[in-house]
């Protein structure tokens, strides 16, 4: 059973209602996000649903130069990860991302390198303990690139493949890694878009987050019918693909 869980992003939608889902198992959690107010609220709500104990820091996964020194605090605190879930992400503008490589950057920062700067950390002191979790959310975006939304997919295809070679390093050690790729979901980032039969409330996502973790598997789409869609989506041959405006 979990214990100690370590959740990045803490603050998304997603990452709220897999929180509340293990603080009733009686988990300690450790929240790292940017909003302390929101922080501060989370906690109470934690510790109310059953959390053991719940501790926070704020923080900016754009400050790379920190990764290593919260990693530190975090294991202070818990003493050892059974659960690092990283949440945290942004939706680019595309249209400018495609024009202009210094936005492009700041997004492949936060929605790739950032993950990847935090999971080095992370899987060099996990792999001491051996034994615990590194469970990313990535996306279906990373599937395959899409002309509508590439800079997104690039990163969180970049992501994927990363915790596809992690996931073999850490295996010896005793180390799961868990790539989550949701499809629609309906949460501040997506609160522009028109809503339709393929998406999820972030309770329904955080119950297959929470199911796929204990079952040990290794890529979780959520909801499930993600797999199949993205199958399809992936066997459409290159010349007809680059043709649609999606
Ligand atoms: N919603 C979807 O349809 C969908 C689909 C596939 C994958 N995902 C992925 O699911 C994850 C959770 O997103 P969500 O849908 O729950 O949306 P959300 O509620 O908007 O959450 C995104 C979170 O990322 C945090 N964040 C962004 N930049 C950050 C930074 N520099 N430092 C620290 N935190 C930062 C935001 O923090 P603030 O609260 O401080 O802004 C926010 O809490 C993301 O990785 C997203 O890419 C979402």
């Amino acid at each position: 059973m979990l214990k100690n869980i370590l959740v990045v992003g803490a603050n998304s939608a997603i990452a709220k209602s897999v929180s509340r889902l293990y603080a009733e198992e009686h988990c300690r959690l450790y929240l790292l996000a940017r909003n302390e107010e929101e922080l501060a609220l989370q906690k109470q709500d934690l510790l109310i649903r059953g959390a053991s104990e719940v501790d926070y820091s704020v923080f900016d996964v754009n400050n790379f130069s920190l990764h290593d020194a919260i990693v530190d605090q975090v294991l202070d605190s818990l003493g050892s990860i059974d659960l690092a879930i990283l949440c945290h992400g942004s939706l680019p503008d595309q249209a400018l991302c495609a024009e202009n490589f210094d936005a492009a950057l700041k997004e492949f920062n936060t929605n790739a390198l950032s993950v990847i700067s935090l999971l080095t950390s992370l899987a060099n002191h996990m792999s001491i303990q051996r034994c615990g979790c590194i469970a990313v959310i990535t996306s279906v975006a990373g599937d395959r690139g899409r002309q509508s939304n590439y800079i997104y997919g690039a990163a969180k295809g970049m992501v994927s493949l990363y915790l596809q070679g992690l996931r073999g390093r850490l295996h010896p050690s005793g180390i799961h890694v868990v790539d989550i790729r949701p499809g629609f979901v309906d949460t501040p980032m997506t609160h522009t878009f028109k809503k339709g039969a393929l998406w999820a409330s972030p309770e329904q996502v955080a119950e297959c987050i929470v199911n796929g973790i204990r079952k040990k598997k290794h890529t979780i789409y959520a909801p499930w019918f993600w797999r199949v869609i993205m199958m399809i989506v992936c066997s459409v041959p290159e010349v007809i693909f680059k043709r649609l405006k999606f």
